[in-house]
């Protein structure tokens, strides 16, 4: 099924703040990371659109180039380094450059935790952190030349916790944890790192997070203060934002997009 279109191109929001930028785009075959590949693209970047689903990462290419962006679509497991190596090596033979990384991929669940495999833990951390900082050791060196920047996705999760969801919670804030030592490290040197921390957002990765049997309701209910979900397209004019030079003071940052789920 193809995906419903995202704003388009000419809408009067969209800048050109990525003008002769070149960007990689994991999870972008579907969701929060498709509509930052197109937001991205409609604002001037050329980009690289990865993920484990090859057929939909290529797809995402092919819808940006449709509406006049620069797009190409790869398959890519995140989790396997040397797999991101070649991605990597692939966008600087072919763009020259490397400014922005956005670490979108990602999976989820819940569960109660006495029911958690071990081997669903270990894949949560795999992906959601394990997958930037694959990103970020492959992407380091061109960052530091371009004096780019990392955008990676947290969740409220990677700020709070939330019951039922002990694995996906503890990846979250592996997220957030690598984001603000490599902005640490890294921000003298000219590259920003920043976490986006969405509330509910119309996807599908919500399907893993149907609360499980004999769940407490009013637990679920906490991570939902606004019971409307926001769509992708709101998460990537945030991502936009914050990967643009508008941001250039912005680093370390924990930014929450939720309706106000964590503001209290
Ligand atoms: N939807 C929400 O409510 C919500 C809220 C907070 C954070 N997030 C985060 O946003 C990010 C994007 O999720 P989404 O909501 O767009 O869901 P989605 O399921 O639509 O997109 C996730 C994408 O990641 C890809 N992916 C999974 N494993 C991969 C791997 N090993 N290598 C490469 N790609 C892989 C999937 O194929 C998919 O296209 C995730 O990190 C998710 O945790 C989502």
């Amino acid at each position: 099924m193809t995906p419903a279109p995202t704003a388009p191109f000419d809408s009067p929001e969209v800048g050109r703040r990525f003008a002769g930028k070149v960007a990689v785009i994991t999870g972008a075959a579907a969701g929060i990371g498709r509509a930052t590949a197109h937001r991205l693209a409609a604002e001037g970047a050329t980009v690289w659109c990865c993920d484990l689903d090859e057929a939909g990462a290529q797809r995402t290419g092919e819808e940006v180039t449709r509406r006049g962006g620069q797009a190409d679509g790869r398959g890519l497991d995140v989790t396997d380094p040397a797999a991101v190596n070649e991605v990597i090596a692939e966008v600087l033979a072919a763009s020259g450059r490397l400014d922005v990384v956005a670490n979108i991929a990602g999976i989820g669940g819940s569960a109660h935790t006495n029911e958690e495999t071990p081997e669903r833990f270990a894949a949560m951390f795999a992906v959601n952190a394990g997958g930037p900082f694959n990103l970020v050791q492959a992407a380091l060196p061109s960052l530091l030349d371009s004096r780019g920047n990392v955008v990676n996705m947290a969740s409220i999760t990677g700020m709070q916790g939330q019951a039922y969801c002990a694995a996906y919670c503890a990846s979250k804030h592996a997220v957030v944890g690598l984001t603000k030592a490599l902005a640490l490290e890294y921000g003298r040197q000219g590259v920003r790192f920043n976490a986006v921390c969405p509330g509910g957002v119309n996807t599908g990765i919500l399907a893993g997070f149907m609360p499980p049997e004999g769940a407490s309701s009013s637990l679920v209910a906490r991570a939902f203060l606004d019971r409307e979900l926001q769509e992708p397209e709101s998460v990537a004019a945030m991502v936009a934002y914050v990967a643009s030079d508008e941001a250039s003071y912005v680093n370390g940052a924990v930014l929450s997009i939720d309706g106000g789920t964590t503001a209290g």
